[in-house]
């Protein structure tokens, strides 16, 4: 009997042990914004490495900064992983992100430590990539339609009901393409540039890579999007090419920022730091075939990605299109004069 409650104690202290082993680590609860294979991978392999538990839920760009604004007095969220740059920032002016500064900074292109200043250290870059068209070439060679070259292009009536756009309101990925229009253009003739390019357009989706997917499938011709992700869509076997357009274009610094008021701040900063290193964001590219430039210097360019430096990029302000106020300015605007207007 004494051995017997000698070696049930003990295996009972063992599982205790055990148990609190592994709850020491504790848990995270994580909102991602880029393609759902990459938040699933980035959550098992940070659980792998660290024993915490993740708990993701994917959201677009728009969608999370919703979401966050929602539960501000009750963050559900400790950390945002990915997304485009310009909603990070409004968190962070909104206080709904919180300072932090990673030892992994030093190792960061300038983009991607820019994005830390201008947020004065609430968010950071861990990817970027630039805005294009995707087109699906055998659709448009079956309708005679050349490949868009130019912002110009896509105002021509060949395009009638071809080409997608994502929703600004919910996507990260539309709202740049706005503020990269506002830059070329100034803000009346790119007002005027999207009442006319709406008789062009046959949905505007929630989700920023829901236009380049249709066009892989061939359910539209024409997509503006992230053109490292007409990529992927090409890598996957679909007809798929990508322009960018003579005029110049905008580009993301995709980011990453801890909640404030994170239930589970140490959780939070040590899958911060590890968001960082080269294993890291080397898994978009290794699971999702993601193609998007790697904020760490020593993270290896994935093969086929579009070269930033060849692109004709326009000097993005991204303190001025991150502003709460501007935001909501322009996608009010956009609302009334565009998102209104009958299909
Ligand atoms: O993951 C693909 C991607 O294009 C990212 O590069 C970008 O940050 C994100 O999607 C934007 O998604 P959305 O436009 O839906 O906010």
């Amino acid at each position: 009997m004494k051995t017997f409650l000698k070696t049930g104690l003990g295996a009972a202290a063992l599982l205790v042990a055990m148990q609190g082993g592994a709850m020491a680590q504790g848990q995270l609860n994580l909102y991602c914004s880029v393609q759902v294979e990459w938040c699933q991978a980035i959550a098992a392999n940070f659980e792998k490495a660290s024993g915490v538990k993740v708990n993701m839920t994917q959201t677009g760009s728009g969608e999370t900064l919703a979401k966050l604004q929602a539960e501000k007095s009750n963050p559900k969220a400790d950390v945002w992983f990915g997304g485009t740059g310009d909603p990070h920032l409004i968190a962070a002016e909104e206080g709904l992100t919180t300072e932090y500064s990673s030892p992994a900074m030093k190792d960061l292109h300038d983009w991607a430590q820019n994005q830390y200043a201008s947020s004065k250290k609430r968010s950071i870059g861990v990817y970027s990539g630039a805005v294009g068209f995707g087109f699906n070439k055998e659709l448009l060679a079956k309708k005679k339609v050349a490949e868009p070259k130019s912002w110009a292009d896509l105002l021509k009536p060949e395009y009638k009901g071809e080409i997608q756009v994502a929703n600004p309101n919910s996507s990260g990925t539309a709202y740049i393409v706005i503020a990269t229009l506002v830059q070329i253009m100034g803000e009346d003739q790119a007002f005027e540039y999207m009442k006319k390019l709406h008789a062009n357009i046959n949905a505007y989706t929630r989700s920023g890579t829901g236009p380049i997917k249709a066009v892989a499938r061939g359910e539209t011709g024409v997509s503006i999007s992230f053109v490292h992700d007409a990529v992927t869509e090409a890598n996957a076997g679909f007809p798929v090419g990508y322009a960018t357009p003579s005029e110049g274009t905008g580009f993301e610094i995709g980011s990453l920022s801890i909640v404030a008021g994170a239930r589970n701040m140490d959780q939070a900063k040590k899958f911060y730091d590890w968001a960082l290193t080269p294993d890291a964001q080397k898994l978009g590219y290794e699971v999702g075939k993601q193609l998007q430039m790697p904020s760490n210097r020593n993270a290896p360019l994935p093969p086929n990605a579009p070269d930033l430096t060849k692109i004709k990029l326009i000097n993005y302000d991204f303190v001025k299109y991150g502003k709460s106020a501007e935001r909501r300015r322009l996608l009010a605007k956009w609302d009334a004069e565009i998102g209104a207007l009958p299909k």
